[in-house]
């Protein structure tokens, strides 16, 4: 048993997605979620950039004395999880392998498209995973740089995120896949216009549900899952923590038991 907390942290919002999920199959365990909120969005930053920022959080995280550390934002996950893995000494899980793993078990026709933000199709992780693993995989990729301000505004139904959706997802449409793996945090949150502008037959990876499930497991094997009667959630923002509460309070329905404002560079 090990009761010390899970560190999660995306560069704001979006990786609340994932600590729903978690709270959802793991409710005993205590979360410490970090959004960079000061920093965001990572997506159209550097590489070196975003492993200067994902080094000072994981450090803070591990003054918190987390058990675990999850990388809750694909664009971390794609430029600074292996930078990460070779200098911590305890476990840290990315939501690209995850992803990865669920979209092969469920691609019939082995055609996966993959969206997420500029910095993470860029990086060009998601096709070298998923062929690494099946090289019969044919991978068809697409930036959606606007659906992170589109969620974050409010815009999660309606003629705004449909006509934008039809705009991004057009050319993947005509590839004949049968897999999408939503590559950003912010997506899931728009699965039902994916799922209504592309073919209904198309299976979404919503990598928060694909991380979490990995993570139970990981806490088991290593017998660290936590015997907590309830777990805590609080979170920690390097901005004002009033926008950081409006995302919050709209799309989540999370019961978190505290906000607060941290510095972490
Ligand atoms: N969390 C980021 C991701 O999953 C999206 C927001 C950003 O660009 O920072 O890629």
């Amino acid at each position: 048993m090990d009761n010390r907390p899970i560190g999660v942290f995306d560069s704001g919002v979006g990786g609340l997605t994932v600590v729903n999920a978690l709270s959802k199959i793991l409710p005993n365990e205590s979360i410490c979620y970090v959004g960079d909120t000061a920093r965001v969005p990572y997506g159209n930053k550097s590489k070196n950039s975003i492993i200067k920022f994902s080094k000072e959080i994981t450090q803070w995280l591990l003054k918190q004395d987390c058990k675990i550390i999850i990388i809750a934002c694909n664009t971390a996950s794609s430029l600074a999880l292996s930078y990460l893995e070779s200098n911590l000494s305890i476990p840290i899980i990315g939501v690209i392998d995850p992803g990865v793993d669920w979209a092969l078990l469920n691609t019939k026709n082995k055609k996966i498209g993959v969206i997420g933000t500029r910095a993470t199709i860029n990086s060009n992780v998601y096709n070298i995973k998923l062929k690494n693993k099946d090289r019969e995989i044919s991978v068809f990729s697409k930036a959606c740089p606007l659906f992170v301000p589109l969620v974050e505004e409010g815009f999660i139904s309606g003629e705004i995120p449909l006509l934008l959706s039809n705009y991004y997802l057009s050319e993947l449409k005509k590839t004949g896949i049968d897999t999408l793996i939503l590559g950003c945090t912010h997506y899931p949150l728009l699965n039902k216009m994916i799922g209504r502008v592309l073919d209904s037959s198309i299976k979404l990876i919503d990598s928060s549900l694909a991380t979490s499930d990995l993570v139970k497991k990981k806490l088991e094997v290593n017998n660290l899952i936590s015997n907590n009667k309830d777990g805590e959630i609080n979170c920690f923002v390097t901005d004002d923590a009033k926008n950081f509460q409006f995302v919050l309070e709209r799309f989540y329905n999370l019961n978190i038991n505290s906000i607060n404002q941290i510095n972490v560079f």
